[in-house]
């Protein structure tokens, strides 16, 4: 596709409307929002907790960047390319596990944590070591999230880490534990995914187990009066409240509501799932929503966190990734069951992504045309003009 057919295609975006079939299908121009959007923009890789210890390492696969996220020996967190400094081997075979070093095992040279090259056995005496250390990539964390960034100059991440630190600090991520992560493939352009976790005018009818849980996802339920009250209590308690939108150069939403008056954590009965995490006391710190464009989401109510990455694999396929994260002292089959853990987000999220498959069968056909947004949609509009302007940047 060339540039000026992708100008093109933007300038014809009706604002207000879905995008453009083009937009959710065309591998091309898939290519320019890779370029675009996951090359430039910073990129939620997983959590702390996934490697407690040092030499801890998972990896992320993003498209043919394979990116190695290790612990160091001081509990920072590294992030390089799965590529061998000689002649570029992959490195780390396995999708997780510890390595102390990292040892090519084509030639075995070996680096630290870090990505120093620390012996490249039988090379001349005149060979300079420091110049082939693994290439690392931008890795920050913000209460034990870590998000990478692949492009050259990283934006600042300064307003991440501001607007989502008040939230995240309370559950204390970088000493939780990891109950479950589960990985599922959707039939799906990624925007696709983004965009229903951006809007509740779904909700009603295809979540009741969420309904029933929150107070007003159902866009009936008159929630003023009861997130007031709450508010109060909440900011009593040292727990953020402040909404944070996103705006011209930022990424971040963040929101806490109110669950339903009686319900105690997001669960199929709605009683507790487990201990309260962290420096929670009670269960009475409603539900935090965080997102972070173009691939962070993340739920917490005051006993667990849920965490969803999503990743493109190509225009029709989207890859993602929900991880729990509990306390660190509870106990499983004493302070929580593993099934009840889940249970809530699996249906949910097992529910929304038959309905990101379903869009993206009809946008498919030859009969679709992009439709106007529902005010309720208001944060579907601010993603998908995001996704514009990120790529209106890309073409500049
Ligand atoms: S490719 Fe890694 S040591 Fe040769
Ligand atoms: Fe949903």
């Amino acid at each position: 596709m060339k540039k000026s057919q992708i100008e093109e295609l933007i300038s014809r975006q009706k604002p207000g409307f879905s995008l453009e079939q083009a937009f959710y299908t065309n591998e091309e121009l898939l290519g320019f929002e890779w370029k675009s959007i996951w090359q430039t923009n910073w990129l939620f890789a997983g959590n702390t907790a996934q490697i407690p210890r040092a030499g801890d390492y998972f990896i992320y696969n993003l498209q043919k960047d394979a990116i190695i996220i290790i612990r160091g020996n001081k509990g920072e967190v590294y992030a390089h390319y799965n590529t061998c400094a000689h002649r570029g081997s992959a490195i780390c075979l396995e999708q997780k596990g510890n390595a102390a070093k990292l040892i090519c095992p084509y030639h075995q040279w070996v680096y630290d944590k870090d990505g120093t090259l620390l012996n490249a056995r039988m090379m001349p005496d005149d060979f300079c070591k420091d110049e082939f250390n693994l290439r690392s990539v931008h890795v920050d964390t913000v209460e034990g999230l870590i998000f990478i960034c692949i492009a050259d100059e990283a934006p600042d991440f300064f307003n991440i880490q501001k607007s989502l630190t008040p939230y995240l600090a309370p559950f204390q991520i970088n000493d939780a534990k990891v109950a479950a992560i589960k990985n599922y493939t959707l039939r799906a352009n990624w925007k696709l995914v983004a965009e229903n976790f951006r809007e509740c005018y779904h909700c009603g009818a295809a979540h009741p187990e969420y309904c029933s849980a929150v107070i007003g996802a159902n866009l009936r339920e008159d929630t003023d009066v009861l997130t007031a009250t709450k508010q109060k209590t909440w900011q009593a308690n040292g727990l953020a409240t402040e909404l944070v939108e996103v705006t011209p150069g930022t990424t971040t939403y963040a929101v806490r509501y109110p669950l339903r008056p009686g319900v105690e954590s997001y669960s199929v009965d709605g009683k507790k799932i487990s201990i309260p995490m962290g420096t929670h006391k009670d269960y009475d710190a409603g539900v935090i929503g965080l997102v972070n464009y173009p691939n962070f989401w993340m739920d917490a109510v005051s006993d667990y966190i849920w965490t969803m990455r999503v990743t493109v694999v190509n225009a029709s396929t989207t890859d993602v990734e929900f991880c729990w994260l509990i306390d660190k002292n509870a106990v499983e089959g004493n302070d929580y069951d593993l099934n009840r853990l889940t249970e809530f987000w699996e249906i949910t999220g097992e529910q929304d992504g038959q309905l990101c498959e379903n869009n993206f069968r009809g946008i498919e056909t030859n009969g679709y045309r992009p439709g106007p947004y529902a005010p309720v949609e208001d944060q579907v509009i601010n993603f998908v003009n995001w996704c514009v302007e990120e790529m209106k940047k890309g073409l500049r």
